[in-house]
């Protein structure tokens, strides 16, 4: 491995940085072009880029040349490209171009967002894009929003929120030891994400607190289930304090009715988070405003703008009509972080387990100034046009099934041909032959004890043809 002299201190030169960086995007406007001749499922089998590495950094710092060089040669092949068209596997998710830049440059700063004082520019237009946000998905101003990793962090603080709003002195006193604490019981529908559950983990709730109702035969939550549920639990002596729905649901992307589960909610003075996290970046859309009825009365509102907001991975967003429910839970300033202005910022760090938080706005603000509300709400329309053409094809085969409603770009069915008796085994072999093909990435769910397979349309490159390549390759398969 060729070495390089490098000075004892101080970074790389200007000059060697200005030769690289436009080397790197270079290299990364060409993968972009090229995107389509790589297989979508890296091909690699596991540990072989680990026993590709050496067991320890080296000793002399190395010319970035060859760094660049393994990039290509070592990490390349280990990459599955959730930027491909025909990534249609889980939510198929993308970032942009611009998404990019923004990372680049809030590395550039590499501010720490904890106070108002050591990141004023984080701070700030974090509430600017997230008012707009908001705006763009019609929820009242009185949502306050914060940004946090991922969905899983977000409803995790959401859910601590609720329960500090008990004022049961757990923050103080915590949950353990504690005989004068009742059972505390959170509602959400048996689709729903394992985050919920991670949530209930992570707090010392108790995976015995969270309650899943059954749903209908579309996968909805069943809220006369969820009445009958939270009057039960009462009786029985146990503090209900919170429910779930979800809009867009991870399995189906079903949507639970927020507006009858908000009545739910008042009735019994529960708090309702709702978990928008994929299906939240529709609220732009006027005709899918419908989904969202019910959120304007909710407490939290999870949106993900790195799951079909063309922003990179991450950035998840929480609404809260009280965000000082979330100061009330985990505000602690210890001396070397008081500030003479305290009273008058908002210092992220109050919101949340973090300390230093990254600049992640800045990427959401170059994604909503250069598509503008229209481009985006142009993209995630002819996302879902484009899985309703992909349904209405299963539904015209003989051969194919839909199993699920279609309300967003999430296509759920599966290969029925008639000759074939173990449908399970057939349409889990197909998928799998797809996926390894590196042609396409489709992935799964069990519905009504079904294997099914689910297409998820979400890339900002995928057009039509994409969609009808999968149908060949499925259709082939069928054949073959
Ligand atoms: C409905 C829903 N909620 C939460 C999550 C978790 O998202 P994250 O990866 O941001 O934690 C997902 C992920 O797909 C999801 O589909």
């Amino acid at each position: 491995m060729k070495t390089i002299e490098t000075k004892k201190s101080g970074d790389m030169p200007t000059e060697d940085f200005r030769r690289f960086g436009h080397e790197i995007i270079d290299w990364i406007a060409d993968y972009y072009e090229n995107l389509e001749t790589f297989p979508v499922l890296s091909q690699i089998e596991p540990n072989e880029l680990k026993n590709s590495l050496p067991k320890s950094a080296p000793e002399q710092g190395e010319d970035f040349a060859e760094v660049l060089k393994d990039v290509e040669r070592l990490i390349l092949p280990a990459v599955t490209h959730w930027n491909h068209p025909n990534f249609h596997g889980l939510f198929s998710t993308s970032g942009s171009s611009v998404g990019v830049f923004g990372e680049m440059l809030a590395a550039a700063f590499d501010m720490k967002a904890m106070l108002w004082r050591t990141a004023p520019a984080s701070t700030e237009l974090e509430d600017v894009v997230l008012d707009w946000l908001r705006q763009m998905m019609n929820l009242p101003d009185f949502f306050e929003g914060i940004i946090y990793d991922t969905a899983s962090v977000s409803t995790m603080h959401a859910i601590a929120a609720a329960r500090e709003k008990l004022n049961l002195r757990i923050r103080e006193d915590g949950m353990s030891g504690r005989t004068d604490l009742p059972l505390l019981r959170i509602y959400c529908s048996e689709q729903v994400h394992s985050s919920i559950e991670k949530a209930v983990i992570t707090l010392g709730l108790g995976q015995k607190s969270l309650v899943k109702i059954p749903t209908n035969e579309r996968f909805e939550m069943e809220t006369e289930k969820l009445r009958e549920a939270i009057q039960d639990d009462k009786s029985a002596g146990y503090l209900p304090f919170c429910v779930v729905p979800t809009i867009g649901t991870t399995s189906t992307s079903s949507v639970d009715n927020v507006e009858r589960i908000a009545d739910i909610c008042e009735r019994n003075d529960l708090w309702l988070h709702v978990d928008a996290a994929y299906a939240g970046a529709t609220a732009i859309i006027p005709e899918f405003q419908k989904y969202f009825k019910g959120c304007e009365r909710a407490d939290s509102i999870v949106v993900n703008p790195h799951k079909w907001l063309f922003t990179s991975f991450d950035l998840s967003v929480l609404y809260c009509k009280n965000l000082d429910m979330l100061k009330k839970a985990f505000s602690l300033v210890p001396e070397y972080l008081k500030t003479s202005d305290q009273e008058n910022v908002k210092n992220g760090m109050d919101y949340g387990i973090q300390l230093g938080r990254r600049f992640r706005s800045l990427k959401l603000w170059f994604v909503m100034r250069y598509f503008g509300q229209e481009g985006l709400i142009e993209r995630i329309r002819e996302h879902c046009r484009l899985a309703r053409l992909f349904a209405s094809w299963v539904e015209d085969s003989e051969d194919f099934e839909l199993l699920a409603p279609v309300p967003f770009a999430l296509v759920c069915f599966r290969a029925r041909p008639k000759n074939v008796e173990d449908l399970d085994a057939f349409n889990e072999k197909m998928m799998n032959e797809i996926n390894a093909s590196g042609e396409a990435y489709l992935s799964h769910t069990k519905l009504n004890g079904k294997f099914t397979l689910r297409l998820s349309v979400g890339s900002i490159r995928v057009e039509e043809r994409h969609l009808r390549k999968v149908w060949d390759l499925l259709n082939e398969n069928i054949k073959a």
